[in-house]
C-alpha cells in the first residue's frame, strides 16, 4: 500500500473520530420517533474505551501498515522469546504494525529506526489537543519508559542482521554481485552471504520475494532470483 493511501486512511481515522464525537453529542439530543437514543448507541462500540482496543480496529490499523512490515514473524519465532527484550518488543511494537524481526536490521541500523518509533509512540501517547483526543478516543498508544527502551534496543542489537563486508565480496564483475547489492539493500543493510549455507539461501531469498510483495517493492523475476541465489551459493557459509 502506498504512503498516500496510508495517509488518507490515517486522516479518515481522525475525521471519523472527530465527526463521531460531534454527531454523537448532537444526535444524542434528538431522540428518534420511538424515543430511543439510536445514534448514540450505534456509535458506542466505535467510541467507547478507545478504538484500538477493538480487535477489528487493530486489525485494520495493522493492515494499513502492512506495506511496512510483512506478516509472519510470530512471537514464538523470536530469538530468546521469553526474555524481557522479546516481551517488551511484543508489547510495544505490535501496536501499529506486524511484529518486527530483530534480524531485519543490523546493530548499526537499529538505533535510528528505534528512535523514529519511540518518538512516534511518545507523540501519540502524550499529545494534548487533537492528539489527546486521538489517544483517548481512537488509539491509546503506550510508549515504553527509558529503561524499557534500552532493553528493547539491546535485544534488537543482540539479534541483529550481520552486514556484508562489501570489499570482500569479490571483483565488481562477479556474476550476480551487482544484482545482489542492488536488490538486497533496499530494506536493510546488505546481508553477509556467510549467514546461510548454499542450501538455505534459496529458501531465504524466496521469503524475501514475499517480503517485497508485502512491502510494496518490485518483486524480482525468476531469472533475477536464480542469479542472486547463484551468487550467494558461491559465497555461502558452511
Ligand atoms: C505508533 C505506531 C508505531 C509503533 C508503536 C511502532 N511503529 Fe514501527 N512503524 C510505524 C510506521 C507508521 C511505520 C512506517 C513509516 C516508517 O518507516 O517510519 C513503521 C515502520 C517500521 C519498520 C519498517 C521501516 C524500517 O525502517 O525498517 C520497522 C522495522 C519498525 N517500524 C520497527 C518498530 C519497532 C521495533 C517498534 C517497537 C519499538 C515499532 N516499530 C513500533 C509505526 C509504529
Ligand atoms: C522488501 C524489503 C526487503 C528486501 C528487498 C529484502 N529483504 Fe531481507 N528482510 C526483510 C525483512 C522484513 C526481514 C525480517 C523478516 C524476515 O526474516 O522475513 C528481512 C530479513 C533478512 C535476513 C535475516 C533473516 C534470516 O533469515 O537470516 C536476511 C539474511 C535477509 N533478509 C536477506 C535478504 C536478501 C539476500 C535479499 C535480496 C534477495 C533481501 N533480504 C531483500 C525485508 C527485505
Amino acid at each position: 500500500m502506498g504512503t498516500n493511501r496510508v495517509l488518507v486512511l490515517a486522516l479518515m481515522f481522525v475525521v471519523v473520530g472527530t465527526a463521531g464525537v460531534s454527531i454523537t453529542t448532537w444526535l444524542g439530543e434528538w431522540p428518534t420517533a420511538d424515543g430511543a437514543l439510536f445514534p448514540r448507541i450505534a456509535m458506542m462500540p466505535m467510541m467507547g474505551g478507545g478504538m484500538m482496543h477493538d480487535p477489528r480496529m487493530r486489525a485494520m490499523m495493522q493492515e494499513m501498515m502492512s506495506g511496512r512490515l510483512p506478516p509472519g514473524i510470530t512471537p514464538e519465532r523470536l530469538p530468546d522469546p521469553n526474555s524481557p527484550g522479546a516481551t517488551l518488543l511484543i508489547r510495544y511494537c505490535t501496536q501499529c504494525h506486524n511484529l518486527p524481526a530483530p534480524a531485519m536490521h543490523t546493530a548499526e541500523e537499529w538505533p535510528a529506526v528505534e528512535a523514529r518509533m519511540f518518538n512516534r509512540m511518545a507523540m501519540m501517547s502524550g499529545m494534548g489537543g487533537m492528539g489527546g483526543m486521538m489517544r483517548r478516543r481512537m488509539m491509546p498508544i503506550r510508549a515504553p519508559a527509558g529503561e524499557e527502551q534500552e532493553t528493547i534496543l539491546a535485544y534488537l542489537q543482540g539479534h541483529a542482521l550481520r552486514p556484508a563486508n562489501v570489499e570482500a565480496l569479490g571483483p565488481p564483475d562477479t556474476p550476480g554481485l551487482a544484482l545482489f547489492r542492488q536488490t538486497c539493500s533496499q530494506c536493510h543493510a546488505l546481508p553477509d552471504p556467510t549467514l546461510h549455507t548454499a542450501d538455505e539461501w534459496p529458501v531465504v531469498v524466496d521469503r524475501m520475494r514475499k517480503n517485497m510483495r508485502a512491502m510494496d517493492r518490485r518483486v524480482i523475476t525468476d531469472p533475477e532470483r536464480d542469479e542472486i541465489v547463484g551468487f550467494l551459493a558461491t559465497e555461502a557459509g558452511s
